[in-house]
């Protein structure tokens, strides 16, 4: 950082600007971006209140499925005609896109007018990008692809919200699941030093922050120097702020360890997403998860013995390469069974460079989309009757801010993250109330304050 510091100097004498940072993605992203946030006003840039006040547009991009990328090519081509205008706008490309093979390039050759281009493990250099890009006019393109590179600590961060904050505790993933793009683009597992989370979570409880998400792409399989894996940090981190939570989690790593310290320790929500990604067998093999349908679902078991309420939710792919009738048939009951408060799906969607990408029997998307529709219609049920079942019970809700929807309400989460919209006198966010449940809509409830 030391290094960007000169850098950051030299940006703030130019006298700053507005910005916008676009995110697509995940969490992950969504953190980057606030480090990003973080850096552009260590160098005198402010947010932009509309787009075209800005006069630096970043794109922070995911390339997981076929469709982000798209979305990001087609957003990032609309600013063709507002550069040709103003020729002092910088716009910058940054993320995981940016990562893949080839894909760097073929912006650079399809977008003329963007300027600066990095990928996931240079985001601490975007002062110095940004810098030579200003001083010497010239596009800046930076993508290394060590995929050990070391993380860069004492980042400046700009956070989203005031009560809860993400916490990255780790980077990258070696699970190569055969679908999927994110080992190559994020690179090899990297665990933070507890001594280092701890300090950012303390800032922020110290800021007023009640809830942090730890986050990983596998949590379960954090490894720091000294050895503490993910249930001593959870021990660790227990009592800093009120609520803790964290994601992912990958099956085949979940231990009966972690399960008793999630259960035990009083700052752990008992809320967990644990991607399935299919109940065939012969899928899940094909896919690298390392479980079968039957060890998942006793893991399912375990969990709700061990804390009966426990918020669960996961991650469905339909349509793998090889996906019979019979096979979904087996993702459509373990769904039944494992009876999800919600479950994202996705139709898979073939990866450049990953395993299941050169896999006979792609699966015609005529017969994915049917498949994703009856698949979802049982878990829109599911979720009703789950959601049904709070009506007339009283749940303890972290406020997070004003409800969307509802102008007059709040928003806020049940200990098992289900958002409840809620009305009530001199409520504020950060509060944590008793709030009675009073009906339940498709995927929220909704609830008075108790007086
Ligand atoms: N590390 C996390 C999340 C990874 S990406 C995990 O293991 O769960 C989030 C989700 O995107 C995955 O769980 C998977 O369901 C989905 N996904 C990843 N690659 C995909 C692909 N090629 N096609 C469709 N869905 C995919
Ligand atoms: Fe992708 Fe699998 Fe790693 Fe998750 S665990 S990021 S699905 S390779
Ligand atoms: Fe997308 Fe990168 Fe996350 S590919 S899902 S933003 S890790």
């Amino acid at each position: 950082m030391d290094r960007q510091r000169g850098f950051m100097d030299r940006v703030a004498a130019m006298g700053g600007g507005r910005y916008e940072i676009v995110t697509y993605g995940c969490q992950m992203n969504a953190r980057d971006s606030e480090t990003l946030a973080g850096l552009l006003q260590q160098m005198g840039y402010e947010p932009a209140r509309s787009r075209e006040e800005a006069t630096l547009i970043l794109f922070n991009t995911c390339c997981v499925r076929d469709n982000a990328e798209r979305r990001v090519f087609g957003n990032v081509g609309h600013l063709r005609a507002r550069k040709r205008e103003d020729p002092r706008l910088v716009v910058g490309v940054c993320g995981c896109m940016m990562q893949q093979d080839g894909a760097a390039e073929r912006l650079l050759a399809s977008a003329p007018f963007v300027d600066i281009v990095f990928g996931t493990g240079s985001l601490h250099r975007l002062p110095e990008l940004l810098c030579q890009y200003l001083e010497e006019g010239r596009r800046q393109v930076l993508v290394e692809t060590d995929a050990r590179a070391p993380i860069a600590e004492g980042l400046p961060a700009v956070r989203q919200s005031g009560v809860q904050a993400f916490v990255n505790i780790m980077f990258g993933c070696d699970n190569f699941c055969s679908y999927c793009i994110v080992p190559y683009v994020r690179g090899r597992e990297r665990s933070r030093e507890p001594r280092d989370i701890l300090h950012e979570a303390e800032q922020l409880a110290k800021a007023g922050v009640k809830e942090i998400t730890l986050l990983g792409q596998n949590v379960n399989s954090y490894r720091a120097s000294d050895g503490t894996g993910f249930p001593q940090l959870l021990r660790l981190l227990d009592g800093v702020v009120p609520r803790i939570r964290f994601m992912t989690s990958h099956p085949k790593d979940l231990s009966d360890e972690l399960i008793s310290a999630m259960a035990e320790l009083p700052s752990v929500c008992k809320q967990l997403h644990l991607p399935v990604q299919s109940g065939s067998d012969a899928v899940l093999e094909r896919m690298n998860r390392r479980y079968t349908a039957e060890k998942y679902l006793a893991l399912v078991e375990k969990l709700r013995e061990a804390m009966p309420g426990i918020g669960l939710s996961t991650d469905i792919i339909v349509g793998f390469p090889g996906e019979t009738e019979q096979d979904f048939e087996a993702t459509m009951e373990l769904d039944r069974l494992a009876r999800y408060d919600s479950a994202y799906t996705f139709l898979y969607s073939k990866r450049r460079g990953t395993r299941a990408a050169e896999m006979p029997d792609q699966v015609p998307e005529e017969i994915m989309k049917e498949r994703i529709y009856r698949l979802i219609a049982q878990q829109e049920k599911i979720t009703a009757e789950k959601l049904a079942a709070f009506v007339g019970t009283e749940q303890q809700v972290l406020v997070e801010g004003a409800s969307t929807r509802d102008k007059k309400a709040w928003m806020g989460r049940t200990d098992s993250g289900i958002a409840v919209n809620l009305t009530g006198k001199d409520i504020r966010p950060g509060d944590m109330l008793q709030v009675k449940i009073e009906s339940a809509g498709a995927n929220t409830l909704r609830g008075r304050r108790e007086e």
